[in-house]
């Protein structure tokens, strides 16, 4: 049978996650580079539903500017429950038929898979509710799942529960798919008669069963993917978790990564065949690294594309180009706008940004790169500042190809030093230099002979 599409995925994020003690809504709560609720959105729209809700209610204004994609937010404007949290959503959606499915906005391990095969399960068995469950060491807290002999008969949640239920481990987990038509007829039958005063979603499960409807249930394969974050310490757990499964997938596509356990890549970044991520480092956003590349140890990458064969070490770099086999590091850092060319070299303590470095040339040592155009094959000597602000107004500073700027100088933009120019050491270059010039732009040295033996009588002996 192939793969069904839910013709509507309901998430519910409307609550208000008090345990997070913060005042961020509990769904935009990032791990591995995207919120929770980002996650959950991402396996939904894997599976190409034709309605995308998010049902909205504490932080509604910051939940519903995180959206993307096809998703649109549904307010609820008091958090009555699960089930009228699902209800106010269903009522959008009028005259929809077919595979609802509902997951909560907390559960950001979730994958499109898993997902996948409930909906193809619900069909297959052509159900009215089809649960996701999962079998836990510790259920306290979750809705129990009691079954019968011709399978589940309700979910029973842990404040309503009796002791002998409470004994129970496969829990449900808020993931489901529902045929539309008696979803909508069961969540009309929701009461607020239990111990939280609610309208239990968990209920229409007990309900279907009553009217001779088929409710079918799905054991999770891998319990964790399951799992939701109440608070900081949850959290933390699912991003290791995320961590894990994201590296050695990268390790299976045949990336090396040296110390998995030292190394955080998040969900949208991407590596090819044969790159090396050495210990202590961290890939964020939308990184890309291309074949052959070494980063690290000791470097984080944001939003930045590292090509083939390159070498990043011991640096921190945003926003930025780097070409194939350049190297950077150690201690170096690339801010938004740094493009370096292939064989380009960002060597110990310099800082660049916005700027385009061409192929083959070299900032080996401390210097500050901030809005220039260098072009190929140029050398930035030792200690070099592009002087790119005036305390008002930024400015650009332009270097030719086959440029030599010497060390110590500040290049005071903006200007330009045109193909194959040389500017002494220790230089303020404030004016164009043209093309195969030197520049001198310091004090003439004087020497005062004899100064010493005049001026500080009996210090020191002059050699004769
Ligand atoms: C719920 C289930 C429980 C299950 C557990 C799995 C019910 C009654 N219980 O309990 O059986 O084991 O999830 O994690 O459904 N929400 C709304 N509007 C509301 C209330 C909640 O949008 O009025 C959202 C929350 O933001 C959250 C999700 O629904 O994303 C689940 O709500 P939560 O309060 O966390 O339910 P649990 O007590 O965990
Ligand atoms: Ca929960």
């Amino acid at each position: 049978m192939p793969s069904a599409r839910p013709v509507a995925v309901i998430v519910l994020a409307a609550g208000e996650g008090t345990r997070m003690r913060s005042a961020t809504p509990k769904v935009l709560h990032p791990l591995g580079g995207r919120t929770m609720l980002g996650h959950v959105l991402h396996a939904a729209e894997a599976l190409s539903p034709e309605h995308l809700v998010v049902v909205v209610g504490h932080g509604r204004e910051q939940v519903t500017a995180a959206l993307t994609g096809k998703a649109r937010a549904v307010v609820q404007e008091t958090q009555d429950g699960t089930g009228h949290a699902v209800r106010v959503a269903l009522d959008t959606l009028e005259h929809v038929e077919g595979t609802v499915l509902v997951v909560p906005g907390d559960a950001p391990l979730l994958t499109a898979a898993t997902l996948q095969g409930l909906v193809d399960a619900h069909e297959r068995t052509q159900a009215a509710t089809t649960l996701l469950t999962a079998k836990v060491a510790d259920p306290t807290g979750y809705g129990r799942v009691v079954r019968d002999a011709t399978g589940v008969r309700a979910i029973v949640e842990q404040k309503d529960a009796d002791p002998q239920t409470l004994l129970i481990d496969e829990v449900g987990t808020s993931v489901y798919a529902f045929a539309a038509g008696p979803l909508r007829e069961a969540l009309g039958k929701l009461t607020t008669a239990n111990a939280q005063g609610e309208q239990y979603l968990t209920d229409v499960v007990g309900l279907h069963r009553d009217a001779g409807l088929t409710v079918g249930a799905q054991l999770a394969d891998d319990p964790d993917e399951t799992r939701g974050a109440n608070d900081r310490v949850q959290l933390a757990e699912l991003a290791r978790l995320l961590r894990d499964r994201i590296v050695v997938a990268h390790m299976r596509a045949g990336v090396a990564v040296l110390d998995p356990q030292t190394v955080w890549i998040d969900a949208d970044v991407t590596l090819e065949p044969d790159v090396t991520v050495a210990p202590n480092s961290q890939l964020h956003g939308r990184t890309v690294v291309r074949r052959g590349a070494v980063i690290g140890p000791d470097t984080t990458l944001t939003d930045c594309e590292v090509g083939a064969a390159a070498t990043v070490l011991k640096s921190h770099a945003t926003g930025a180009v780097i070409g194939e086999q350049a190297t950077v590091g150690p201690f170096t850092y690339l801010r938004p706008g740094t493009v370096l060319g292939p064989r380009a070299k960002a060597g110990a303590y310099v800082e660049v940004k916005n700027a385009e470095v061409g192929a083959d040339t070299k900032l080996p040592h401390l210097s500050y790169v901030g809005d220039a155009t260098i072009g190929e094959r140029s050398n930035v000597g030792a200690g070099t500042i592009f002087v790119n602000y005036d305390g008002h107004d930024k400015h650009r500073t332009t270097l030719g190809d086959d440029v030599r700027i010497g060390s110590n100088n500040s290049l005071v933009a903006p200007v330009t030093v045109a193909d194959g120019a040389y500017t002494a050491a220790g230089s303020a270059i404030t004016q164009d230099v043209p093309a195969g010039a030197l520049a001198v732009a310091r004090e003439k040295q004087t020497n005062i002979n004899g100064w010493v033996a005049r001026k500080r009588p009996g210090k020191g002996d002059v050699p004769a």
